[in-house]
Parts: structure tokens; C-alpha cells; sequence
């Protein structure tokens, strides 16, 4: 049994917003004009008001002839179900009112992420993100925001020595962007290789205590360069080392070294939530760190900053055995989120 209700005419007269093209129609807008060059629609899988948002969209911009919307509302989301693929659709987007309706929602969608279509989130988690919306959002007063982060780290990691990015749990490369564009607008930093380490298979590795559940953040590297090239980035801009950090970062840790040589780490992105990833990411990159390398730890502070878990713990454990470093506070930003300047003893 298909899990959702498909909404055949989502054009609803008298309820269609009437406001200036925002971001995420200019995304949608994105997308449907790419299936437009293959004849294919575009899928939307919603709940919530991020579905009644979907549907006023799609009646504001007259796309009900080239997109449809399933309603998986109340659907069991339990992963027992999927839905079917359907070879019309060269594009599936998520929309869901929160990360974890989203998460769940990715599920339904697996059969696409098999297929090669990619499954891109558009709404409840922030869309791919092109130069114009970086520059719009990094500039935000008050809290430093994460592409605020981005944008002040890359004008600290000025000079032609800057090191390359490395990014540690990319999902679907919401903050690579932000560190594409922070790097990319500045003409003494425009060389960078920006390198996405990621099975896409979602967290693996949590320990008890940790919260998710094996598998959050699924998405598959077809969903990653699709967002990408929605946020304007070229393709060859990003190289891609795709597996569990137990391969790519473990046992085959020597052939990915090789891979990327010579490699010096400017800044380093930590964002696989829990510990054990976070641990072989930080020793994976231990030999490329030099004075002044940047840390940046995304969710620092969950788990109530408790120091036996997640990202934090990795730190702490890493410090420990490689006495040869230690970190300065650099920046706190988002929510929860820190950056550390790395010192070589
Ligand atoms: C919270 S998401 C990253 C969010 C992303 N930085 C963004 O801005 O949207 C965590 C990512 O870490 C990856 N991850 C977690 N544990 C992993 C592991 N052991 N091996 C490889 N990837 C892992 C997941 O696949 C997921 O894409």
C-alpha cells in the first residue's frame, strides 16, 4: 500500500499566497525548469504546513500540470513502508515542518535514493543555498549564524597557504555550501578543494545514550550533487569521498590518504553528531593539521554539553592522546555550534 494521499489538483483558489518570489519558490522554480528539459514532473512529498505551504506554491507559480504533491500525513513512517518509484518524476523534494518529520519522510522516499533520482529537501531543514542567499544570511546581525561562521573563517584563513576545506557529515551539503560561497567570494581563497566525507547512509555509530537512530540524515550523493548544483556550486569544485568513516577513515584510511595528497587542513567541518564518527574524523586529519588550522564542531553542546558524548567527547578523547595540539576557542555560533583554533605544541 502506496503510504500517502496524492493530491491531484493542488491548485486551491482563494487560499494562494501572493508575495514576492522567495527563496524556496525560486528552489522549486529551479527544479521544475530542470525537468522541463527531460519532459518529466517533479515530485513533492509533504506533511504539514510545509504541505499547505507546497500546495500554495505550486498554485502561485501554475506548476500544477508539471508537479505533484503525495500527502503522507498520519502515513506510517516506520521505514516499513517506501513509496514506489515512478519513472515520470526526475525529481523528488521533501517538505516537512521539522529535521525529524524530514528524516522520517527521506525514508518513504529510499526507492528514489536507489533509483538515482535525486531526493532533495526544500523545506524543514534550509534548501541548497546559492551565493546570493550566502551573502543574504551571512551578513545577519546579532548571533553569529553558520554561514556567518563560514564567512568569518574564510577571511581568517587568508593567504595562498590556506589549506583545503574538509567537511566530516555533509547530508545534503547545506554547510558546504555556506563554505563554498564564503571561500569562493574572495579571490585570494577561490582555489580551495572543498572534499565531502559521507557514506549517505545517515548516522552510523551512535553509542547508548547518543539519541537518533542509525540512519538519520539518509540521502545519497545523486541528492548531495543535485543540491549542489542547485546552490550553484560546480561539480568539479567538490570531490566526494563516499563510505563509512570505518572504511574510508578506517581500514582504507591509507588508500583515501593517497587519494587526496597533498593535503593540508585549513578547515576542518565536524558534523556527524556523535561521537565515534566524530573521533575517526578528527584522527584521520590529525597529520594535515598545522598552527592555526580551524576546527569547527557543529553540535558541540548537544547532548546538554555533556562531555561523555557526542562531538565534544571526540575532542576531548583526541586531545588526549595527541598531546602534540591543543585548541582555543574561536567562535560560537548557531546553536550550539563552536569553532576552535588548533595550536601545535
Ligand atoms: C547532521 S548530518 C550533516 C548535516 C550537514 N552538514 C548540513 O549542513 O546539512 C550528519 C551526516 O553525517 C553522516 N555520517 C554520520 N555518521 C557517519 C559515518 N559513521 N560514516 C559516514 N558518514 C556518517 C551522515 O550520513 C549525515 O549525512
Amino acid at each position: 500500500m502506496l503510504p500517502g494521499v496524492r493530491i491531484s489538483n493542488p491548485l486551491h483558489e482563494g487560499e494562494v499566497l501572493v508575495e514576492p518570489l522567495n527563496y524556496i519558490q525560486q528552489m522549486l522554480s529551479r527544479v521544475v525548469g530542470l525537468g522541463a528539459g527531460k519532459k518529466a514532473k517533479t515530485l513533492i512529498v509533504a506533511c504539514g504546513h510545509a504541505l499547505k505551504d507546497s500546495i500554495q506554491y505550486v498554485a502561485y507559480l501554475k506548476f500544477h500540470d508539471v508537479v505533484e504533491i503525495i500527502d503522507v500525513t498520519g502515513s506510517d513512517m516506520s521505514g516499513k513502508c517506501a513509496l514506489t518509484v515512478e519513472p515520470q518524476f526526475h525529481a523528488v523534494l521533501i517538505a516537512a515542518d521539522s529535521p525529524a518529520m524530514m528524516i522520517q519522510i527521506g525514508r518513504l522516499c529510499a526507492n528514489y535514493q536507489e533509483s538515482g533520482i535525486p531526493v532533495v529537501v526544500i523545506m524543514g531543514w534550509p534548501p541548497p543555498m546559492d551565493g546570493r542567499q550566502f551573502q543574504r544570511e551571512a551578513a545577519s546581525s546579532g548571533n553569529l549564524t553558520i554561514p556567518g561562521m563560514f564567512d568569518v573563517a574564510a577571511s581568517y584563513i587568508r593567504g595562498g597557504k590556506g589549506g583545503d576545506v574538509l567537511e566530516f557529515g555533509t547530508f545534503q551539503g547545506r554547510s558546504l555550501q555556506c563554505a563554498y560561497h564564503a571561500f569562493n567570494s574572495r579571490q585570494y581563497a577561490k582555489d580551495r578543494r572543498f572534499i565531502a566525507f559521507d557514506s549517505f547512509a545517515g548516522i552510523i555509530g551512535k553509542k547508548a545514550g547518543e539519541g537518533f537512530f542509525d540512519g538519520a540524515y539518509a540521502t545519497s550523493e545523486i541528492s548531495f550533487r543535485f543540491a549542489n548544483f542547485l546552490a550553484e556550486i560546480p561539480e568539479d569544485r567538490v570531490l566526494v569521498v563516499n563510505g563509512p568513516y570505518a572504511d574510508t577513515l578506517g581500514v582504507n584510511a591509507a588508500k583515501t590518504r593517497q587519494l587526496l595528497e597533498p593535503l593540508v587542513a585549513g578547515l576542518v567541518h565536524i558534523d556527524c553528531d556523535v561521537e565515534a564518527p566524530a573521533k575517526l574524523a578528527l584522527d584521520f586529519v590529525t597529520p594535515y593539521l598545522r598552527q592555526g588550522s580551524l576546527l569547527l564542531f557543529d553540535e558541540y553542546d548537544l547532548h546538554h554539553a555533556n562531555n561523555a558524548f557526542g562531538e565534544r567527547a571526540a575532542l576531548r578523547a583526541w586531545l588526549k592522546e595527541n598531546p602534540q595540539f591543543d585548541v582555543e576557542l574561536f567562535r560560537t555560533y548557531g546553536s550550539g555550534a563552536r569553532s576552535f583554533i588548533v595550536h601545535k605544541r
